[in-house]
């Protein structure tokens, strides 16, 4: 019998927080900073980046087990970026997956040191990994950090907060959006094809940045129109969090009606891509459709 969207999210969801919550079991000196680590890790969110790496593994080879590792890293670098991003001297917001932010549970200096940690957590994880050859994680390191760094998410990351109170050309913020939530998406993406024994075509590992490029622009418009639209309740997160920063958004460029109608043409450029390139897409076509209509 083959599973429904809903059922193979959460299956791979269970294992995604298995291994997760494995890794923060010892004691020690330190025990605070992994207790702060593990905080904003095991707080509960989508999981979207860890999915797509063991969905990309097994739309090329059929199963997920090779990915676990780097799936598991891309949402520790993943959970880094959000906890900087929310300390005071970003985004300066109190609120994260339901929970107070980790700078509101544990002070600054420990957040700041918790989103360093998991960052070079990440890296450890992947270098490591015995389900997939020193080759592949090696390719793995290389593509997580270009992703991560100067050219990918910081990048994005400095366009966002340097136009803060700017008027910003839509070129600039389509920029932004691709460094500071693409990057990692596609990143995540290739690690899945990077694990796989089968390796990809360079028509398959071109498709995978094409979902992901469109697959981050939609899901950074939603998120943007999310930050208007939603409540704190539902999104786990403060609401009106761009205005108060003074952040040129989608939706300040382009409004509400405009904004849906431009995550569904990239949500549909980013299924095209894949279903041309990979005989199992129907579940990154399914994640492209129930992410653009997301409520968190
Ligand atoms: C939030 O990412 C930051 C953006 C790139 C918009 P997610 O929406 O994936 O957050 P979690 O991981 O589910 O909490
Ligand atoms: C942040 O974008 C993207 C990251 C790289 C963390 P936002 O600042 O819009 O993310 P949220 O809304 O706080 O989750
Ligand atoms: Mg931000
Ligand atoms: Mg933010
Ligand atoms: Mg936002």
């Amino acid at each position: 019998m083959t599973m429904g969207f809903e059922q193979e999210y959460q299956e791979a969801l269970a294992l995604i927080e298995g291994e997760l919550a494995a890794g923060f079991r010892e004691d020690g000196p330190h025990r605070e900073l992994l207790d702060a680590m593990e905080y904003s890790l095991l707080a509960g969110g989508k999981r979207v980046r860890p999915v797509l790496a063991l969905k990309f593994c097994q739309a090329l080879c059929g199963e997920m087990g090779p990915a676990l590792d780097y799936a598991c890293g891309v949402e520790m670098l993943h959970t880094y970026s959000l906890i900087h991003d929310d300390l005071p001297c970003m985004d300066d917001d109190d609120l994260r997956r339901g929970r107070p932010t980790c700078h509101v549970e544990y002070g600054e200096w420990l957040a700041l040191l918790a989103g360093d940690a998991l960052q070079s957590a990440a890296f450890e994880r992947l270098a490591a990994s015995a389900r997939t050859s020193p080759a592949a994680n090696g390719k793995a390191c290389g593509l997580l950090a270009k992703a991560a760094g100067r050219d990918g998410m910081c990048a994005g990351q400095y366009l966002d907060m340097v136009d803060e109170g700017r008027t910003v050309e839509p070129d600039r913020l389509a920029q932004t959006h691709v460094w500071k939530t693409s990057a990692l998406l596609e990143a995540a993406c290739l690690l899945g094809l990077t694990a796989s024994p089968i390796p990809p075509s360079p028509g398959q590992w071109a498709a995978a940045e094409r979902y992901a490029r469109e697959l981050g622009l939609a899901f950074q418009i939603r998120d943007d129109v999310l930050d208007v639209t939603s409540t704190a309740g539902e999104l786990g997160k403060p609401i009106g969090s761009d205005e108060e920063n003074g952040k040129t958004t989608f939706v300040t460029l382009y409004g509400l009606d405009r904004c849906r109608e431009l995550v569904a043409e990239h949500t549909e450029l980013a299924q095209r891509s894949v279903s041309g390139a990979f005989e199992r897409s129907g579940f990154l076509c399914a994640l492209a459709g129930s992410l653009a209509e997301r409520k968190n």
